[in-house]
């Protein structure tokens, strides 16, 4: 089954690239993002690997922040670190209104060990990535996600469900509890940023002195963000996964387990994209050898993978560097090799 990925970038509002390093994750996602933008999409792409990149596929530094690389395209990175800092300010900031003035070098310490904790990071940059998802798609036409390696990413996109749980249960437990207020206040970040609308559930929370509740109920916008991300990356009309691999024995044994396991959590896969695929050759005795080889790896994919779209991108003699070399890579993406 051919991938079409022209048709995926117009149809889909939400794009997550995902696959081992180095296999061309932000190349694609780059040139996906810049051809679509090209057809007039409104594109946001985002990297969430900590490996930066970005900035190297468009040759100029791009930060935190959206900033415009041409028209209708923004780009933005997310630094974990970053995010756990502004994370665990936030924290702060909200319990230094319940904590004496004692207290608070105390917390400090303890906010600054536990950033460490790879909890702390992986709450922090899905918080992000949650609030960029919904506050995105309000303003863009398109999001395309540049993710990090397989393994984390998986457990990311787990995340939104776990997390939400977790609150549900929170909630449940502790609101007739007097301690609501400190216990909460170690996990409810600022709502400053929330974007989000709906109904509070105030019946929930009339048994809570009005400090508590205020805690409360920024829980329950957090916990309405996971659940509301959770069915956006459930949504297979508006979301796709899409893996990149190349023909190589790891890549394609990997990327064969994380097909089924974003199958199993109901996370729609629109297809995969073999990339670095070597143009025949006749020649050069080296090179045959090569294309044998690989055209071993190529019938090992069709054999795993033929169950979900494949396209197929050629190895290119140069680096794909810079917005017109992205550009003009977009082009062959969208009209890949049928067979290679
Ligand atoms: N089809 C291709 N032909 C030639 N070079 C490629 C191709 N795809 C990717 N590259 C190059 O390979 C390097 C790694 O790609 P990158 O997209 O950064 O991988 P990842 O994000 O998966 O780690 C980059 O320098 C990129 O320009
Ligand atoms: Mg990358």
């Amino acid at each position: 089954m051919a991938l079409n990925l022209h048709a995926l970038i117009r149809q889909k509002r939400l794009l997550l690239v995902g696959g081992k390093g180095g296999v061309g994750k932000t190349t694609l996602s780059a040139a996906l993002a810049a051809h679509a933008a090209q057809h007039d999409r409104r594109v946001l792409l985002v990297s969430t690997d900590p490996a930066h990149s970005l900035a190297d596929a468009f040759g100029r530094s791009i930060g935190n922040q959206p900033v415009t690389v041409a028209p209708n395209l923004s780009v933005l990175e997310i630094d974990p670190d970053t995010e756990v800092d502004a994370y665990l300010d936030r924290v702060l900031a909200q319990m230094r209104r319940y904590a004496g003035p004692d207290q608070i070098h105390e917390l400090q310490r303890h906010l600054r060990l536990s950033s460490q904790s790879p909890g702390a990071q992986e709450a922090a940059l899905l918080e992000r990535l949650a609030r960029l998802m919904h506050e995105g798609l309000e303003e863009y036409d398109l999001l395309v996600f540049d993710t990090a390696p397989t393994g984390h990413t998986l457990r990311l996109l787990s995340l939104p469900e776990v997390m939400a749980a977790w609150t549900d249960g929170l909630l449940r437990h502790n609101k007739r509890s007097e301690h609501l207020g400190s216990v909460l206040s170690h996990l409810t970040p600022s709502r400053s940023v929330d974007a989000l609308t709906g109904d509070p559930k105030k019946h929930e929370l009339e048994n809570l002195d009005e400090r508590s509740q205020q805690l409360a109920q920024t829980l329950l916008d957090r916990q309405r963000l996971f659940h509301q991300t959770r069915h956006l990356l459930a949504d297979h009309d508006r979301t796709g996964f899409l893996f990149v691999l190349t023909p190589e024995r790891l890549p394609i044994l990997e990327t064969h387990r994380a097909v089924q396991s974003l199958t199993d959590s109901g996370i729609p896969v629109s297809g995969a994209v073999v990339n670095r695929v070597l143009p025949p050759t006749t020649d050069d005795d080296f090179w045959a050898a090569r294309r044998e080889r690989q055209q071993k790896h190529l019938d090992e994919i069709t054999q795993q993978l033929g169950h979900i779209p494949l396209a197929y991108i050629t190895l290119q003699q140069d680096d794909i560097e810079g917005l017109d070399a992205l550009q003009a890579f977009g082009q062959q993406l969208v009209r890949p090799l049928s067979t290679p």
